[in-house]
């Protein structure tokens, strides 16, 4: 496989920044840095190299996702309440060619109802939920799978 397509994204979005003081009962005491050395490990594992973007900017979340497509072939995404409302974060994704992974450290489903829609879920291969900081280690070992039946 080339560079490019050893290459996993992950996308972190608005708030998750704040991860470990946010909301603690809901998301987890771990960091956002703690989040991306389990994937980065996972990533290691797998023999993926991965590269970290977190933003609060839907439209630098919408570049970075147009950068992959010449930089990566594969995303995980996180991309926090943008997940319930951003069809301009869809469209980008369903131009980029490699598996897409959806990641919530909660279960969206089991919360708020505004939280039950989820514009990404349409155009990614699958959603990762719930789990915490384990999503990272299962979500990182599902783009792997789909890249190896590629
Ligand atoms: C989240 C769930 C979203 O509903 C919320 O807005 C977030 C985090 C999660 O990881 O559980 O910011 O994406």
């Amino acid at each position: 496989m080339s560079e490019q397509a050893t290459t996993v994204l992950l996308i972190s979005g608005p708030n998750l920044n704040l991860l470990g003081d946010r909301e603690p009962e809901i998301y987890g005491s771990e960091t956002l840095d703690v989040h991306v050395a389990t994937a980065t490990r996972a990533a290691e594992r797998n023999g993926l190299t991965l590269n970290h973007i977190q933003s609060n900017h839907e439209g630098e979340l919408i570049e970075a996702i147009q950068q992959a497509r010449h930089s990566a072939g594969s995303i995980v995404i996180n991309a926090g309440a943008f997940s319930h409302t951003s069809w301009a974060i869809h469209d980008a994704l369903k131009s980029f060619d490699g598996p897409v992974v959806e990641l919530h450290l909660s279960n969206p489903a089991a919360r708020e109802e505004f939280r039950h829609l989820s514009v990404i879920a349409p155009v990614a291969d699958g959603t990762v939920a719930g789990f915490g900081n384990l999503g990272y280690d299962l979500a990182i070992d599902a783009v792997a799978r789909l890249l190896k039946q590629k």
